[in-house]
């Protein structure tokens, strides 16, 4: 199945830094180029120690794992896992999944170049196996079956992916490791289980503390004076005691306009204050003035599946007359007064 090992320039070989292309069985793949950013990862360390232990190989014979970072929209999934390829080290290549996503973009793409001939892009996830790089799969959950498909050999033992575009196996390079985020949203598609068990283990990215919260909001924001940092800090542990989803992103958000609105007129300055409650409501709604309010509506929303399940709750409907904890005639008519 692997005739690719051979070939002096797929993975054994190493291509150096600077290389632009790869030749995978005589078809020349062009390189991606690896996301740079600074990726500093603040507070929860344990979570970064996880993600590490994941892409560890403790023998020659052993095989890196590809974990599922799950949590709420802008909680810090993405950041953590380029902090993570940060500390080792490796190129990181970032692929943003989408619902039409399709199995070639994941992999190889033909493009028509200037004469004439089709030229075979690698995509980012295509480029970290050839390099030895890590890929983050960003909101994993958004890609349908059919390309997912596609990455079940990468992610067992066989380590390779087909490109049928372009006609060629490819292997990936011992090197390379991936994680995959999970927005936990609705907008999303339902991966199927042998999918599922190939992306392990999960780990769930939680919110920061107090403190940890102020250290994220000062290092994005070093610029913001204290007051309107703590006020942010404020609203969002609240929001978090409360089960909300208001995160960090977005109180990088609604200050970073609560900011610019202060700074927008020196000669008449908004109040911070003002400005603040202003960047609160653009950026969040109304609602977010009354996280308490939120909160249980939240949780009338969500009331039925809060209730706890009995034993017999397996076996019987709620309104079945055999149930043994249904309410007796008395109760029904309480309920329905
Ligand atoms: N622990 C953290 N350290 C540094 N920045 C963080 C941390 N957590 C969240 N952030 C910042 O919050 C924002 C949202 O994080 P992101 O990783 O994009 O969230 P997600 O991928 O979960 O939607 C980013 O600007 C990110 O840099
Ligand atoms: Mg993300």
């Amino acid at each position: 199945m692997n005739s690719i090992p051979e070939n002096p320039s797929n993975p054994g070989s190493q291509p150096s830094d600077v290389a632009t292309h790869v030749e995978v069985d005589g078809v020349r793949l062009k390189l991606a180029q690896p996301y740079e950013s600074p990726g500093r990862w603040i507070g929860q360390g344990e979570i970064l120690q996880q993600l590490l232990a994941c892409w560890i190989s403790v023998d020659p014979a052993d095989l890196p794992l590809t974990p599922r970072l799950v949590g709420a929209p802008g909680v810090g999934k993405t950041q953590l896992a380029i902090a993570a390829a940060k500390a080792q080290g490796r190129p990181l290549f970032i692929y943003q999944c989408t619902a039409d996503t399709r199995p070639e973009d994941l992999l190889v793409t033909p493009v028509l170049s200037q004469n004439g001939e089709i030229a075979y892009h690698a995509s980012p996830l295509v480029t970290a196996m050839l390099r030895g790089g890590v890929c983050v799969l960003d909101e994993g959950n958004r890609m349908n079956e059919k390309s997912w498909a596609s990455l079940a050999p990468l992610f067992d033992n066989r380590r390779y992916v087909e490109s049928i575009v372009a006609g060629i196996v490819i292997d990936a390079h011992p090197e390379f490791r991936a994680a995959v985020t999970m927005n936990q949203d609705e907008s999303t598609f339902e991966i199927p289980d042998y999918i599922m068990s190939r992306l392990q283990p999960t780990l769930p990215v939680g919110f920061p503390n107090k403190q940890d919260e102020m250290a994220i909001l000062q290092y994005h924001l070093p610029f913001a004076e204290p007051e309107m940092l703590a006020m942010t800090v404020e609203f969002l542990q609240r929001s978090h005691q409360l089960k909300l989803e208001f995160s960090p992103r977005d109180g990088i958000n609604l200050l970073r306009y609560a900011l610019k609105r202060i700074a927008q007129d020196p000669s008449h300055p908004v109040g911070r204050d003002q400005a603040w409650q202003e960047a609160l409501k653009s950026c969040l709604g109304e609602e977010a003035f009354d996280l308490e309010q939120l909160s249980q509506r939240k949780s009338r929303t969500l009331g039925g599946d809060a209730v706890p399940l009995g034993l017999a709750d397996l076996f019987f409907d709620p309104d079945d007359p055999m149930h043994p904890d249904r309410d007796d005639d008395e109760d029904d008519e309480e309920f329905n007064v």
